[in-house]
């Protein structure tokens, strides 16, 4: 009995060594990428780049055991996940009321150690973040909300009559969720 259930394992195992997943990424924009377009330190730059950019943008790196099976279901589901909650490559595709939550999420993430996520830590050294790394991004993240509301408040004090969009970007700010931070939370 045990030994067909072992027999039946292996099998499955070796059979679905044939699925590959799909490692193609669209190019990236450099109109659009995070990096490109807020300029950070190079320190800030390089903990994104080695701590969150594998998921949550367009230029993942596979390492070897991503050709391994079942793992690399795993790792293509979170990068597909990751990239739709939040994208570095399409940042600029990003409202402003929209970064603003991001950025919020970003530094509510680093801060209770949730990102990047514990199976990643594992396997990258580079990504175990130290209090002062986890620190740098929340301090970058911190200031560039400070920029992103004054270009919200600039951009509302131009605009004429009050629409439901200024009306949004406004409710933006506050950290209660409210009905349109469940839709970008999504
Ligand atoms: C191994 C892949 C992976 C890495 C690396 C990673 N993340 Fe994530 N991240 C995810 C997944 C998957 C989600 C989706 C929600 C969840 O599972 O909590 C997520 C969600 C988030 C969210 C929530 C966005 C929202 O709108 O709810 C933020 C913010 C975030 N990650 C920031 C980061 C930051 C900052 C880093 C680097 C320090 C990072 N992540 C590294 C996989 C990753």
């Amino acid at each position: 009995m045990i030994k067909n259930i072992a027999l039946g394992l292996g099998a499955v195992l070796i059979i679905i060594q044939f699925f590959r997943i799909d490692k193609n990424q669209p190019p990236v924009d450099p109109t659009l990428d995070f990096i490109s377009l807020e300029k950070p330190p190079m320190e800030v730059e390089n903990l994104l780049r080695s701590a969150c950019y594998d998921c949550h943008s367009f230029e993942s790196e596979y390492p070897w055991y991503t050709n391994i099976q079942p793992v690399a279901w795993m790792i293509d589901y979170h990068i597909d996940h990751s990239q739709e909650y939040l994208n570095f490559s399409e940042w600029g595709n990003y409202s402003l009321s929209r970064a603003d939550h991001k950025a919020e999420e970003v530094i509510e993430y680093t801060e209770n150690g949730e990102m990047p996520l514990w199976s990643y830590r594992l396997m990258h050294k580079e990504a175990q973040l130290t209090d002062d790394q986890r620190q740098v991004i929340m301090d970058y993240f911190t200031d560039l909300r400070v920029q992103i509301q004054a270009k919200q408040a600039d951009a509302n004090s131009g605009g004429s009559t009050p629409d439901a969009n200024d009306a949004n970007d406004a409710n933006s700010g506050d950290s209660t969720p409210d009905a349109n931070d469940a839709i970008e939370s999504n």
